[in-house]
C-alpha cells in the first residue's frame, strides 16, 4: 500500500524524473529564459558545491564533463532571450567557462576543475546582479 501510494505520487508530480534535468539535445527547445535558468541550477549547484576540493573523482570529473557540455547549450540558448550586448557578454562568459570546465574534466585537472566552477558561478553572480 505505501509503495504504492509512492508510486501514485511519483507520476502526479514529475514522473520521478526531474523535468529540469534536461540533455544538451533538449535545452535548445526551451521557450522560456526562466526555465534555461532552471537547467543551469539543477545542473550547477550540486558542482559548485565541489569548489575548492582538493581532489577530485573518477564520477566527479565525469560530472563536471556532463555539466560543462550542458552549460555550454544553456549559455548558448540564454542569447536568444537576450537584453543587450553586455548581456549577450556575460553569456558568452558563462559559455567559455563551462567549456573550460569540460577540457579541465577531460584532463582531470582539479585546480583548473575547481577555478572554471569558481568563475562560472562568479559569473551567475555578475548577471543576476545587473540583469534580473
Ligand atoms: C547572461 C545573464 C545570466 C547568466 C550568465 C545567468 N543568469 Fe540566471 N537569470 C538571469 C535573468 C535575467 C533571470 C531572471 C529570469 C526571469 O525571471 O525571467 C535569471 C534567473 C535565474 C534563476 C531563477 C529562475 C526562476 O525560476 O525564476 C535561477 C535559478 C538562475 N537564474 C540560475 C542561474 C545559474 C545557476 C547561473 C550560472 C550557471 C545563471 N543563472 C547565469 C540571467 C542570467
Amino acid at each position: 500500500m505505501r509503495l504504492l501510494l509512492i508510486a501514485l505520487a511519483c507520476s502526479f508530480a514529475l514522473a520521478c524524473v526531474p523535468k529540469r534535468d534536461l540533455t544538451v539535445q533538449q535545452i535548445p527547445k526551451l521557450t522560456k529564459l526562466e526555465d534555461v535558468m532552471d537547467v543551469q541550477s539543477t545542473v550547477m549547484d550540486p558542482q559548485f558545491k565541489k569548489i575548492g576540493a582538493a581532489s577530485y573523482s573518477d564520477a566527479d570529473f565525469a560530472a563536471f564533463a556532463d555539466a560543462g557540455a550542458r552549460l555550454q547549450a544553456s549559455a548558448i540558448k540564454i542569447k536568444d532571450f537576450s537584453k543587450g550586448a553586455g548581456f549577450d557578454a556575460l553569456a558568452m562568459q558563462l559559455h567559455d567557462q563551462a567549456k573550460q570546465l569540460a577540457d579541465a574534466a577531460g584532463a582531470k585537472n582539479a585546480v583548473a576543475a575547481s577555478q572554471a566552477l569558481a568563475s562560472m558561478k562568479s559569473t551567475c553572480k555578475q548577471c543576476h546582479s545587473k540583469f534580473r
